[in-house]
């Protein structure tokens, strides 16, 4: 253990995506403001330096959201981090205005979140693996004010263990295989893509196939077919043909901040809506554009009578079996369908994420995290878990809260405006525990 085991910070972030990256910023702000004491802050990070799902910054690749969207504009328009700003900084604000998008590339963003990363520097930890959090106190039921967090270094040992009053954990989105298929050189999943692209020698790819039909697998096979002339590119895709993302403007409202209040203090039914007329907006879905991309594709190899994309269409992979340099995919099409098997040089499994879920790290302290019938954590609106009475120190939640606050929770169109809430929700739990007062009310009050 080093000698820093007595370090303590008002919040700790676990994970520096931009969720955390916008909260770094909304207590700096806070901070900046002069009117209220600081909060101390410390943020760890897996990775060695800032990556935003760099495995996935094809070429051509756009964002899904508009550029005004960024880690601090909802929530205040004149803020120095936002990415009108960074344009500025980096020469390019006209250029970017003649262009007429409000799309930019995810390269052109992922510059922007590492020029705001960069202005945070001072209090993230690259290279640290948070592996568990624990009260402060015993096991007992006496109150809790703090909570412990172990971090390892890159080598995996426990070298450091920090004290926070509050911890905001957003560790991101988790890949899912399909069920029984594991990952290997020639299985890969979408979010291990250009690594493994990268070590991979193109020649060797006669034959590859993409599983999916969301926007990972579309951009994946539309770059397999631009960079590997002599391959076949092969689509098992689930639908009958890709389904284009609905961003129509009364569809996207779902994705306004009043949307937010809308989920979480509506019915049963409200909520189901939401999933039931909107899941396409993100889920399953393709832009427009990389449709029309991979189409316009299709249609030049039948004009050449050539045939180098194939689509699988109501297909899913159901297995793998690996032997040699061979790859046999199991594909099945419809529920009870016949399965064949054909052979690849490479499967990509494009098959989407789960939720963020923090039960692992939290381990023992999980029993002090209240949860709703169906098992789910119970969240307030301020994202905070609604925990035992004995428990007065925070934990957060980015991420992991569709159940509560609706579509939003795993996306970047509210990050803004949900740091701000978390930065006011820990100030304001901070007066009332000092003055005694309860500050629910304060805070978005009623609890889900
Ligand atoms: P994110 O996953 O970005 O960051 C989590 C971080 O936590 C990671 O850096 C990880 O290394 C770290 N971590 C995990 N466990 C840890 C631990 N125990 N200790 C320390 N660190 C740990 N949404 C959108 O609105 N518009 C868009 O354009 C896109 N584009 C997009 C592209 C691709 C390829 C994907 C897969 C997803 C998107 N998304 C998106 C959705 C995506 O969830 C969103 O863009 C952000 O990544 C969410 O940011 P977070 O910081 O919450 O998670
Ligand atoms: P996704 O939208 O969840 O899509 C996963 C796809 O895999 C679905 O079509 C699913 O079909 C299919 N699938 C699952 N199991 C399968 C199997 N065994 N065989 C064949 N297909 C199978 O995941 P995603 O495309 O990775 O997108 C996740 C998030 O990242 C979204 O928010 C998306 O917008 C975002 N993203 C953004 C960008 C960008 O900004 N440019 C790029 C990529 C991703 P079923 O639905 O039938 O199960």
């Amino acid at each position: 253990m080093s000698n820093r085991e007595h370090e303590i910070y008002d919040v700790v972030g676990i994970g520096f995506g931009p969720s955390n990256l916008s909260l770094a910023i909304a207590l700096e702000e806070h901070g900046a403001s002069g009117l209220k004491n600081e909060i101390s802050s410390l943020f760890f990070e897996r990775q060695s330096s800032f990556g935003w799902h760099r495995n996935m910054l094809l070429p051509s690749a756009t964002m899904q959201i508009s550029f005004l969207k960024d880690l601090a504009t909802f929530r205040n328009p004149t803020s120095s981090f936002s990415f009108i700003a960074y344009l500025h900084e980096a020469g390019r604000l006209s250029q970017f205005v003649n262009n007429q998008d409000f799309f930019p590339t995810r390269q052109e963003f992922h510059q922007y979140l590492e020029w705001a990363q960069a202005r945070v520097a001072d209090r993230i930890v690259y290279g640290s693996d948070v592996t568990s959090i624990r009260r402060s106190t015993g096991a007992g039921p006496e109150l809790s004010d703090s909570l412990l967090l172990e971090v390892a270094d890159a080598t995996g040992r426990v070298g450091r263990v920090v004290e926070a009053r509050n911890v905001v954990i957003s560790t991101g989105l988790v890949p899912s295989m399909p069920e029984g298929i594991e990952r290997d050189e020639r299985v890969w999943h979408s979010s291990e893509f250009l690594e493994k692209y990268r070590r991979t020698d193109p020649g060797e790819l006669r034959r590859v196939a993409v599983a999916g039909a969301g926007q990972s697998a579309a951009e994946i096979a539309r770059f397999l077919y631009d960079e590997l002339p002599h391959a076949e590119v092969c689509a098992v895709i689930p639908s009958y043909g890709y389904s284009v993302a609905d961003d129509t403007p009364f569809a996207n409202q779902i994705f306004d901040l009043g949307a937010v209040d809308d989920y979480y203090f509506g019915t049963e039914q409200t909520r189901e809506a939401f999933w039931r007329y909107h899941s396409n907006t993100n889920y399953s879905v393709v832009d427009d554009e990389v449709i029309r991309d991979l189409y316009r594709r299709s249609y030049d190899d039948d004009v050449r009578g050539v045939k180098r994309l194939e689509i699988l269409n109501l297909t899913r992979v159901t297995g793998v079996k690996r032997a040699g340099a061979e790859t046999l995919v199991s594909l099945q099409e419809g529920s009870d369908g016949e399965v064949r098997e054909l052979d690849f040089d490479l499967l990509v499994c494009a098959t989407g994420y789960n939720a963020m879920e923090p039960t692992d790290l939290l381990g023992d302290l999980d029993r002090h995290c209240l949860r709703d019938e169906a098992g789910r954590y119970r969240v307030e609106r301020d994202y905070r878990i609604v925990t035992a009475p004995e428990m007065r120190c925070g934990i957060y939640l980015q991420g992991g809260t569709e159940h509560t606050h609706g579509l939003t929770s795993s996306l970047l169109s509210n990050i803004a405006v949900r740091s701000g809430e978390i930065v006011d929700s820990v100030v304001a739990r901070r007066a009332g525990r000092n003055d005694g007062s309860t500050v629910l009310a304060e805070v978005g009050g009623d609890i889900c």
